[in-house]
């Protein structure tokens, strides 16, 4: 039976007892489960599927059927977990392909490759992710966590848009995710230095603001893709126990260790926004253990149209 709402929504307000293995067990009474090969015939490309959740959300994808494409940057870490996943699920279409995503040159190369061996693409998700120590630039000039989470996706989704659009029909559009994180309730859209030029600098501020910036990516993402049948979502996974967490919030992951959500826990919305009826029915929409969640607590902190216009000018003039 479905939780009732007011006690999720307090579940999540609570953030430890929702972002935890505790609200996953409790909301997952609730889920119904996905229909086996609900995916068959779907072609997917996952970001950062080397490891963690990118690894997770491709094990879930093969499971209900779907044909995966896994970017990573390490050949040889991708085809490991490329191995293991045809182990677990023998006949499984899985490939590697390599792309840094934060690289606009790597992705338009990537992009252009996809176009012209695939004649449609039916769901693309944007996990690759980043918590960069110290400010760190790519080689084309921009700050590595907006590159990795912001530009890169941009460019990539915009890349693909033809494939995208190839692979939707009326009944079944195409899908986007983007894979954000709770911690972007703690800021806001940097509006007047975005690339984190000034001020002192820090990876965890980085990363709320870049993954901020990706949940308002995908709400402009999603108005720019509508008329082509194809879909925008974010996401938040809640706190999953992964390489990433590990190595990059240490004493996080010791404090919170035992209420560390499994991989799998931590990848089955964004396994869901790709094969589930309900997101394929909306657009635009933040999404957190299959419930759609407030994008701001409070109503005022909300951005306005000019910050929203700012970031779309940002993706645009970054990738032009
Ligand atoms: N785990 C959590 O609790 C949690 C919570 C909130 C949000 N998230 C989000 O979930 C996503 C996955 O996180 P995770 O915890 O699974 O982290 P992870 O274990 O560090 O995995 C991130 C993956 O992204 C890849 N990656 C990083 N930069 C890349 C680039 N430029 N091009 C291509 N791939 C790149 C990494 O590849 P390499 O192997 O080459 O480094 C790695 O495979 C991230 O977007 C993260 O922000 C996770």
């Amino acid at each position: 039976m479905p939780l009732p709402r007011l006690l999720d929504a307090v579940l999540d307000r609570l953030v430890v007892p929702g972002y935890s293995k505790m609200g996953y067990a409790v909301r997952r009474a609730g889920f119904r489960a996905l229909p086996a090969g609900c995916l068959d015939g779907r072609t997917i490309i996952v970001t950062g599927a080397g490891g963690g959740l990118g690894a997770a959300t491709v094990r879930g994808l093969v499971a209900l059927g779907a044909r995966v494409e896994m970017v990573v940057r390490d050949r040889a870490r991708g085809e490991q977990t490329r191995d293991a996943v045809r182990d677990e699920h023998p006949g499984a279409a899985v490939d590697v392909a390599v792309c840094d995503v934060s690289s606009l040159a790597d992705v338009r190369r990537y992009a252009a490759e996809v176009r012209d061996r695939e004649p449609a693409l039916h769901g693309l998700v944007h996990n690759a992710g980043v918590m960069p120590p110290q400010r760190t630039e790519t080689a084309e000039g921009h700050e590595l966590a907006l590159a990795t989470h912001v530009l890169g996706p941009f460019l990539l989704t915009r890349e693909l848009r033809p494939v995208l659009r190839a692979g939707a029909t009326p009944t079944s559009p195409s899908r986007v995710v983007l894979v954000s994180s709770g911690g972007m309730y703690t800021a806001s859209l940097p509006t007047d230095d975005p690339e984190f030029r000034t001020g002192t600098y820090s990876g965890g501020a980085a990363y709320a603001r870049t993954k901020r910036m990706q949940v308002v990516l995908a709400e402009l993402l999603a108005d720019d893709l509508a008329g082509d049948g194809i879909v925008v979502h974010s996401m938040h996974p809640g706190w999953a126990d992964t390489p990433g967490v590990a190595g990059s919030m240490p004493g996080f992951h010791r404090v919170t260790g035992p209420l560390l959500r499994t991989e799998e826990q931590g990848a089955d919305t964004i396994v869901w926004l790709q094969a589930a009826a309900e997101p394929g029915h909306s657009t635009g929409v933040f999404w957190h253990d299959r419930a759609p969640r407030p994008t701001h607590y409070l109503p005022r902190a909300a951005e306005t149209p000019q910050a929203r216009a700012a970031l779309w000018t940002l993706c645009v003039d970054a990738t032009s």
